[in-house]
């Protein structure tokens, strides 16, 4: 004989111990299975007399509605506590202010985008050239000669290809542009650039703009407009500019560019070394060696050329004084170039 009682208290006992549907499961099948314990107690009718049957049926039959209404039971509480738990993990503040995640333009970017601008508007067309550059244009047809300090492995990233290494400057642009365009040309070459050098203020990729225009009649002056009309739209405000007699191989005579300093106004800090003037871009007239090794006739054909540092440019603008931060890619630094 089958103890209906031993059964329906085992059932409720265990059916208040458990909280996963996966137990739950268990349970149906040890009671309601095709070999439940009420299944059994179902089919064990039959083997009863005739005069038990009635009573004990009736039971049975009840003990198994009892227990269908039992896990139904459970299934709702247990499925609410889940819900009630995964509600209490994904809890989301809808009060919190919204930080959009929009991304901007790199400072670099938005400073090389703001001299491409000003040129442009001054009729300088944009060029590109290859990162990995040929000796010849980035050295020797500049003027650059075998023996020159530059070329030395100190310097200058070579590539395991004869005649080829990373371009040291922007300058080839200027060689790529007069060998496929006849003058006049006016143009700027913004890009990266490769040397061994690495330090607070120096990095071993750069940015560079060159700009050359070759004309008829272009003279000292032509360029010392251009630069110093592009550096007061650059700083926005009427900043001193001074050129210094310098040399370069490929331009004759060459000037280096200093601004008033825009930490101090000339005063004299830390950023200027005590001098009050910042040098900013290199230039001078395209030597006349430069311009027959691109065909192009001295006699009749002059121009300007220069090259400024864009990191160099941003950090004055900005006010930065360590060149790494440009390529650390901390979100907090950049977040404030929005
Ligand atoms: N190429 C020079 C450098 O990398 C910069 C430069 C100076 C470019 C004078 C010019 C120039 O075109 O005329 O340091």
């Amino acid at each position: 004989m089958i103890n209906l009682k031993d059964i329906e208290e085992e059932l409720s006992e265990e059916i208040s111990r458990i909280n996963t549907i996966s137990q739950l499961q268990q349970v149906k099948v040890k009671y309601l299975g095709k070999k439940g314990l009420i299944t059994q107690a179902i089919s064990h009718i039959k083997d009863l007399p005739q005069e038990e049957r009635r009573e004990y049926g009736l039971k049975a039959n009840r003990l198994k509605e009892y227990a269908e209404e039992l896990i139904k039971k459970a299934e709702e509480r247990i499925k609410k506590e889940e819900l009630r738990k995964r509600l209490a993990r994904d809890w989301v503040d809808l009060s919190l202010p919204l930080e959009p995640a929009v991304g901007t333009a790199h400072p670099i970017s938005q400073v090389l985008k703001k001299i491409r601008h000003i040129f442009v508007s001054m009729g300088f067309e944009v060029m590109e050239g290859p990162e990995v550059e040929l000796e010849t244009y980035n050295f020797d047809m500049l003027n650059i000669p075998k023996e020159h300090p530059a070329r030395d492995m100190q310097d200058t990233f070579y590539v395991n290809r004869e005649g080829y290494l990373l371009r040291t400057h922007t300058s080839p642009v200027q060689i790529r542009t007069m060998l496929s365009q006849k003058p006049p040309i006016y143009m700027i070459a913004p890009g990266r650039v490769y040397r061994r050098d690495d330090d607070p203020t120096h990095s071993p990729m750069f940015h560079q703009v060159e700009g050359l225009a070759v004309d008829m009649d272009i003279s000292f002056g032509h360029m010392k407009y251009t630069i110093e009309t592009f550096l007061r739209a650059f700083f926005e405000v009427e900043v001193p500019v001074r050129f210094r007699a310098s040399y370069f191989p490929f331009t004759e005579p060459s000037a280096e560019v200093d601004i008033g300093c825009v930490i101090c106004r000339g005063e004299g800090c830390r950023v200027c070394k005590e001098t009050g003037w910042l040098e900013v871009m290199g230039c001078g007239m395209v030597h006349p060696a430069v311009l027959e090794n691109c065909n192009i006739d001295p006699e009749f054909y002059q121009g300007f050329a220069f090259g400024l540092g864009v990191e160099r440019l941003a950090m004055l603008y900005f006010g930065i004084d360590n060149i790494k931060l440009f390529f650390e890619n901390d979100l907090r630094f950049l977040r404030q170039f929005l």
